[in-house]
């Protein structure tokens, strides 16, 4: 009962009920300007501390966005690009921080987690099992308001500004935020591919999300395909 109260409610609000995409990827095959999908995130107070762990597949070596996040007062509010072929850049409330020395396999899966915490700003990324050195960035940062989370492209306004040749053009999989920085022991468990625990702001396994343009859902090839 309580159940169906929920997608009743989900179902009036506009949006569609959430889906288990754990053996599943967002493909995005052409360069565009408008193909995205936008999460929904189940954030209710301000932001603080976040993690993002996904799994990206590409095979571009210009500038490519990976995560999106936006807030009303600041489209960079917390995005994760990548400028140039193995340059990561993180944004946090604007500024911008950048990593090298981390891998970036074209045509493999990456697996990437970002960990961010506002109380001493200190934040890390992880990329194919490495990370980078501890960095600082959003010292005592709060992102207030419904967050704009956008996969496919890079927001330069509050859920729009689109750029195609910032966009994302590959498969896209397991993506999960966290409003705390996880333990160093689940980021292990993420990029070896085993049981984590799943984001409790936007969980892959109870996804709620919309699509715009050329966008597919398809199966996931990264270690769970099974055939018969
Ligand atoms: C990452 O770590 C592995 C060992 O776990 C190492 O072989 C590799 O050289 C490291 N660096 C990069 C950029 O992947
Ligand atoms: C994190 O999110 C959960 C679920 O939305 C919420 O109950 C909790 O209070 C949040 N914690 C912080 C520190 O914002």
């Amino acid at each position: 009962m309580k159940q169906l109260l929920i997608l009743l409610a989900s179902l009036c609000a506009g949006h569609a009920a959430p889906q288990d995409f754990s053996e599943k990827v967002f493909t995005f095959p052409v360069e565009s300007g408008t193909a995205s999908v936008k999460v929904i995130a189940n954030a209710e107070q301000p932001l603080t501390a976040l993690t993002m762990c996904m799994r990206f597949f590409s095979s571009l070596t210009r500038e490519q966005s990976l995560f999106s996040l936006a807030v009303p007062s600041e489209p960079n509010a917390f995005l994760l690009t990548m400028p140039s072929a193995g340059m990561y850049r993180l944004h946090i409330n604007g500024p911008a921080l950048d990593i090298s020395g981390l891998s970036y396999f074209t045509q493999e899966w990456n697996s990437v987690c970002w960990t961010w915490d506002s109380s001493d700003g200190l934040t890390t990324l992880w990329v194919n099992g490495n990370r980078s050195t501890r960095h600082i960035l959003g010292a005592k940062v709060s992102l207030s308001g419904v967050p704009s989370i956008i996969l496919g492209q890079e927001q330069d306004t509050y859920g729009g500004g689109f750029d195609k040749t910032q966009s994302f053009v590959g498969d896209i999989t397991d993506m999960h935020l966290w409003n705390s920085s996880i333990s160093l022991c689940e980021i292990r468990f993420f990029m070896d591919g085993s049981t984590f625990t799943p984001g409790n702001l936007i969980n892959w396994r109870n996804l709620q999300y919309s699509t715009d343009g050329l966008v597919y859902v398809e199966q996931s090839d990264f270690d769970k395909l099974s055939c018969f």
